[in-house]
């Protein structure tokens, strides 16, 4: 069977799907929780069609594989209210309880999240595309960064269970709550990336409002009665539909403190226009990349094209780190096509399901077409599809495109295609890819593939300034979650760790005193007789 043959043949018939994944399939999602109270919704509701098409006839169609509610303007302000409620100005249960209190919420939130991971999983698998295996690591991956946050809070909590004593002044210093927090997700990693600021959010005290993202929203349906069950009332309120009907008004309320938003720049700035005060506003954004990689003279060619396959196609390229431009010095240019090309076309590629696969479908309705007017564009200007010449595209299916050479009169060359398209640029002098960078709106990652110490150092120090993590001879990648995550330009707003994390969701208080004989009195008594959580030296082992 020929590469096109094979393409065209992707799409499984419904009696190759394995039974077991067809288990709840499809899932008429009519829950959505506010205040407490796991709601049943009889209005409109979403269609969900998975990019796992099925060819039962003659053409592949999209895979009926659930429905979520479309709630309306009533619901996301009454889940508003809620939020507010449950956070009283500070003075509700949660927001006032023990940080070893809310812990333990989150620990046995983690027991039940366990029990439902199956069914999480494969939900995940057939929303967005990813392959079964990938979504169960970021099924783990966010039990770890659950676990790795309660670990960094407990330290957190246990440096500020202290006084400390400065020109006379008695002070303890702790980070406190910052209010209601909305919470947004990006598709690409719908459970990882989401509870990367709700879980953050929820520790530190906040009360939340989490809205699930387009492509990823059934799979919160397993998670749904944990959160209402462990959780107090109005404490996670989560609601589901359109995000241009459900968050205009929330914004325009004034009452969202925090915006924890993973997603474009073009949807921060618009909602962040909405709220009235824009300086009680604090925003946690992950935003677009378009990561370079520098690829020089005297890399090591095998380990470089593994790491530029990785990096540009994990996940078909739907990643805010992907590799999205490769820059490759001129002299080693044909050898490096070469055996990028042959790599590229021996990746397996399939059903997210089947074993060791690695491309699966797009997850975006209609991204094949935009990819295909990306391709169209360059070989009209000039570039040519250097790792195959036949047809690519089968209904949600992307067979990656390697195109060269590309220069900026190319579309691909500036936006950010967040799939299986790569653009590839040879370069004569190193200040080329520099002053892309430069002029770039981006500044997330870059990676360098070179071995001279002296070239790579010459480098580094130009680029820290550009991006916020350089790669040496590595993908782009957000992990380890203990590193900070961040970019420059329209590429992020704060930054997200482990650490970090506890950080942006709360805002250092203090409670002081002039150390004077009655004062160290009160504060004395008010700690030996545990009469304040706040001002407290306990501490959580
Ligand atoms: O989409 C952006 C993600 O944060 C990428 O995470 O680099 O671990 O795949 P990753």
């Amino acid at each position: 069977m020929t590469l096109a043959e094979k393409i065209q043949s992707v799409f499984p018939r419904t009696t190759d799907i394995p039974k077991t994944l067809l288990k709840d399939i499809p899932c008429i999602q009519t829950g959505y929780l506010i205040n407490g109270e796991i709601r049943a919704w009889d209005g409109p509701r979403q269609r969900v069609l998975s990019p796992v098409w099925v060819a039962d006839d003659t053409d592949p169609k999209p895979f009926f594989i659930g429905e979520y509610p479309l709630l309306c303007e009533s619901h996301a302000l009454e889940a508003l209210d809620a939020a507010v409620a449950a956070y009283d100005h500070g003075r509700g249960i949660w927001p006032t309880l023990s940080v070893a209190d809310r812990i333990d919420h989150m620990e046995r939130f983690v027991f039940r999240m366990i029990e439902v991971k199956e069914r999480v999983v494969r939900f995940l698998m057939w929303e967005v595309g990813k392959s079964y295996q990938d979504s169960g690591k970021e099924f783990d991956r966010t039990i770890k960064y659950i676990n790795d946050t309660l670990a960094a809070l407990k330290d957190l909590d246990r440096i500020s269970s202290r006084f400390s004593i400065e020109e006379d002044i008695i002070g303890q210093i702790r980070r406190a709550p910052l209010g209601v927090v909305l919470c947004m997700g990006p598709f690409n990693y719908p459970l990882n990336e989401t509870f990367t600021t709700l879980i953050p959010a929820l520790v530190m005290g906040n009360t939340v409002i989490l809205k699930p993202p387009k492509h990823g929203a059934l799979l919160y349906a397993p998670l749904l009665e944990a959160f209402c069950q462990i959780f107090p009332k109005g404490v996670i309120n989560i609601i589901y539909g359109e995000g241009r009907t459900l968050i205009p008004p929330l914004m325009a309320s004034g009452k969202i403190n925090v915006l924890g938003l993973i997603g474009t720049s073009k949807t921060a700035n618009a909602l962040k226009k909405q709220h009235p005060n824009p300086n009680r506003l604090r925003c946690v954004l992950g935003l677009e990349a378009k990561n370079p990689a520098i690829v020089l003279k005297g890399a090591d060619l095998d380990l470089a094209v593994r790491e530029c396959v990785l990096g540009c196609l994990s996940f078909n390229g739907q990643r805010c780190t992907a590799l999205k431009i490769l820059f490759v010095q001129a002299d080693i240019i044909d050898v490096f096509l070469e055996r990028f090309a042959k790599a590229v076309n021996a990746l397996t590629f399939g059903m997210p399901w089947q074993e060791g696969v690695f491309i699966t479908p797009v997850a975006e309705k209609d991204k094949t077409s935009y990819l295909e007017a990306l391709v169209s564009d360059a070989v009209e200007q000039g570039a040519g599809i250097v790792n195959t010449s036949e047809t690519t595209v089968c209904g949600s299916f992307f067979f990656p495109a390697v195109l060269y050479p590309v220069n900026n009169k190319m579309r691909v060359y500036h936006e950010e295609q967040f799939g299986p398209v790569i653009p590839v640029l040879s370069f004569k002098n190193v200040s080329e890819p520099v002053d892309y960078m430069i002029h770039s709106s981006y500044g997330q990652q870059v990676s360098i593939f070179g071995s001279d110490p002296d070239q790579i150092a010459n480098l580094i120090d130009p680029l820290v300034n550009q991006v916020c993590r350089v790669n040496i001879n590595s993908q782009c990648q957000r992990g380890p979650d203990t590193f900070p995550f961040t970019g420059r330009k329209d590429s992020a707003e704060g930054t997200l760790s482990v650490s970090d994390a506890l950080r942006v969701f709360s805002i250092r208080t203090l409670v002081a005193a002039k150390q004077t004989d009655l004062n160290k009195k009160i504060i004395t008594t008010i700690v030996r007789d545990h009469k304040s959580k706040f001002l407290a030296t306990d501490f959580i082992l």
